[in-house]
């Protein structure tokens, strides 16, 4: 399949990108670059030994997407393209919504004028809000305590929509907390500023670029008092878009949504304590009050994944640790700046 990864460079897309082409398939990468650099095509072309279509585009352009899809038809699309920090989206809401879900608009309509029927959409287990653990994707309220968790509701209901309206096959991927990077080491999250989650602040105390770690609540009710999360390796998650694209056709309903996870939770104690025995050394670590707005336990129940699609995680929490330690101790200040060497596609926009 040809596949349109929008925002195929940021940190779960460019991971895609790789499992993709191991697959077979063929992406075409469509990025603004507003969160990444264009260096990581270079290394996504290292990896996967081919030379990838890109472009440097905005696809809230509508005009703009329209021809780069004319010019592409892909066969499928998949969604990542939007704005991710939680923070960020409580001072800036507006810009959360209009770019989240203007590029939604933007791609839905190119899809609909080029006949391109499949998307999955990159979602997140933030739109079960406060809901009560099992979470299981029958979960018949969605809300969310963020703007930027609200444009996953939003996009979810209005693909919904139109996928019902215009017989597209859609997938709805409920993340729960990807981390780690490529086995290679040579592509990883890249969190631009002081990083908000866990598993990059972590790496940055590790590689010296942040003096210590502020572990958020300590007293909680969970087995060692710290919080409970769901953590997946971003090359298992990469894979279960692959495998959904490839299923999605095969299913009467035309719209799907699975839950990606792996089912048990880590605390935050524990992740650090395994980062700690990958790179080797104590990180400076420090107890801080709770963050406002989190749960205490929150993980996947990731049975329909297993019984629709075959997937499951592969890979444990001691590779999620060793494959972050081994991107961020080779490159302590991310992606290089600059241009990438590869020469990227263009389209004329009426
Ligand atoms: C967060 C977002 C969620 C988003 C997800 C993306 C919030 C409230 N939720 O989820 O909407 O989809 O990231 O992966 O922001 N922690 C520390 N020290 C740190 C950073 C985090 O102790 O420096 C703790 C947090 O308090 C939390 C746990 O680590 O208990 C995981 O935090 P994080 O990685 O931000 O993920 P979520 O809060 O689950």
């Amino acid at each position: 399949m040809k596949v349109l990864v929008a925002g195929g460079a940021g940190y779960i897309g460019s991971h895609t990108v790789v499992e993709l082409v191991k697959a077979g398939h063929e992406p075409v990468i469509v990025d603004n670059f507003s969160n990444s650099k264009e260096t990581v095509i270079d290394r996504l072309e290292e990896i996967t030994g081919t030379h990838l279509t890109w472009y440097r585009a905005d696809l809230a352009d509508q005009s703009l997407t329209r021809a780069i899809f004319e010019k592409e038809t892909p066969d499928a699309v998949i969604h990542f393209a939007g704005y991710k920090a939680v923070g960020e989206s409580v001072e800036q809401p507006l810009d959360y919504y209009e770019n989240n879900l203007n590029t939604t608009f933007s791609i839905a309509r190119a899809m609909i004028a080029s006949g391109c029927d499949t998307i999955v959409f990159s979602s997140s287990a933030t739109v079960y809000g406060d809901a009560e653990l099992p979470l299981t994707e029958s979960e018949p309220h969605l809300d969310s305590l963020s703007p930027y968790g609200y444009t996953k509701v939003a996009g979810e209901r209005i693909l919904t929509d139109i996928a019902q309206a215009h017989d597209l096959k859609l997938g709805l991927l409920r993340y729960f907390n990807p981390v780690g990077a490529d086995a290679s080491g040579r592509i990883g999250e890249n969190p631009l500023g002081r990083p908000n989650n866990l598993m990059p602040a972590v790496a940055k105390v590790a590689a010296g670029r942040q003096d210590k770690l502020l572990i958020f609540g300590d007293d909680y009710p969970t087995r060692d008092g710290s919080a409970i999360r769901d953590y997946l390796h971003v090359t298992d998650l990469a894979k279960a878009h692959v495998v959904a694209l490839e299923k999605l056709g095969g299913f009467d309903s035309s719209v799907k949504i699975w839950n990606l996870g792996t089912g048990k939770g880590t605390s935050v104690f524990e992740l650090v304590a395994a980062f700690e025995q990958a790179c080797g050394f104590e990180l400076a670590k420090e107890v801080a009050p709770r963050r406002a707005g989190d749960r205490a336990e929150i993980y996947a129940t990731p049975t329909l994944a297993l019984e629709e699609l075959g997937w499951q995680t592969e890979l444990t929490i001691e590779d999620m640790c060793t494959d972050t330690w081994r991107w961020q101790s080779n490159n302590p200040d991310g992606y290089p700046d600059g241009e990438a060497q590869s020469t990227p596609s263009s389209v004329n926009a009426s």
